[in-house]
């Protein structure tokens, strides 16, 4: 993890949403390597496999500072756990990551998605508010939104300030809706949010519902990959670290007094590949890891609904605000998660 630890308050307390989950873990990792005190919460569901979710747990709890690490399986659906947790921990910085990610399930299985990502951001907006109630309240709420926010929009990059009213997908309008949600709960109630629209996040201990990793798993078993559009794709895709150094960045530095104290960040890599090309240095990636011939047999297919063509975050509010921009290559990127992938998996 390359990220600048001085900007974390370790006097502080910060609750994780998600912290089961990709994302989560790498962050709470992070916090607890620097002093800081961490509430973990997630509810392990199966939408992918558990164990990968119960590896992470471990590593939370095995880790130098894991005193400092507390882990409560629960829901954020359930709004008594969600105040039970803010009134015994009261955390000064909250993360929320717990939501239904996936684009392609959300046509599958929407309820899910209102549940965890209207009804779950709903309960932590509502605990936040009323953590100012006696006490001194929650400092600076975070929450993960998504580049999928931008729909099918065809201006590149995408900008904040870009028009995202045309979601293509019920995950991409519960992601929209955590934006207006917070932004009335920051208007009415003075909570300082940042939203973080994040761009195709992969690495190490990674999604396996994502490409990259399902991929690598075919590749690995001799199976076919579908390849949709035909290869015609193109994806910001940012490296699990950067956008750790990005979120810590963040943390301490809630939107400022004036105003409503609410601000939206993209963190991607502002460097869309080419779906082939990411297969072929995936390809590599495994075969330096494995020191064997790998080449994937590839399934064409038409586009899916619900996907978009291309995804580029434009970075320049990032970098004004925070001083920092995602730069980690995808060869340096897919290398480091074929080395993990290939050892945790035993290839
Ligand atoms: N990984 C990406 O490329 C990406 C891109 C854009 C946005 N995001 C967003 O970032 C956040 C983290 O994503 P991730 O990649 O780590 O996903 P993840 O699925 O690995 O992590 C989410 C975690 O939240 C937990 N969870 C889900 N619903 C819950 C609920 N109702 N109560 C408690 N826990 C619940 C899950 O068990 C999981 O461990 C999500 O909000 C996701 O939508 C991720």
């Amino acid at each position: 993890m390359r990220a600048d630890y001085r900007e974390l308050d370790t006097t502080k307390t910060y609750l994780i949403t998600g912290a089961a989950g990709f994302i989560g873990f790498w962050l709470a990792k992070c916090l607890l390597a620097t002093g800081c005190r961490v509430i973990g919460v997630d509810n392990l569901n199966d939408y992918y496999e558990v164990s990968l979710k119960q590896a992470r747990l471990d590593s939370l709890t095995q880790t130098e500072n894991s005193s400092l690490f507390t882990f409560l399986k629960g829901d954020i659906a359930d709004q008594e756990f969600v105040n039970t947790i803010f009134n015994l921990y009261k955390p000064q910085i909250v993360v929320n990551l717990a939501a239904q990610a996936g684009v392609r399930y959300s046509i599958e299985n929407p309820g899910v998605y209102i549940q965890s990502n209207i009804i779950g951001f709903f309960n932590i907006l509502e605990a936040c508010r009323h953590s100012y109630t006696g006490a001194q309240g929650v400092e600076h709420l975070v929450y993960a939104s998504s580049s999928s926010v931008y729909g099918a929009n065809k201006k590149v990059p995408f900008a904040e300030e870009d028009c995202v009213d045309h979601p293509i997908s019920l995950y991409a309008a519960t992601k929209k809706s955590n934006e207006l949600m917070a932004y009335t709960y920051s208007h009415l109630y003075q909570i300082p949010a940042t939203g973080l629209r994040f761009f195709t996040v992969y690495g190490p201990l990674g999604r396996p519902d994502m490409a990259y990793f399902s991929f690598s798993r075919k590749i690995m078993k001799g199976e076919p990959i579908t390849v949709f559009n035909h290869g015609e794709m193109y994806r910001d895709f940012t490296y699990i670290d950067d956008i750790i150094t990005g979120v810590v960045r963040i943390l301490g530095n809630p939107p400022a007094k004036a105003g409503v104290r609410h601000k939206v960040y993209n963190i991607g890599n502002n460097n869309p590949e080419q779906l082939m090309y990411f297969i072929k240095t995936l390809e590599k990636a495994l075969a330096q890891t494995t020191g064997r011939n790998i080449a994937a047999d590839k399934l064409f297919l038409p586009m899916q609904p619900g996907d978009v063509l291309r995804t580029c975050a434009d970075t320049a509010k990032l970098e004004r605000d925070f001083g920092f921009k995602p730069s980690t290559s995808i060869e340096e990127g897919l290398l480091r998660f074929a080395e993990w992938f290939t050892s945790y998996y035993a290839y």
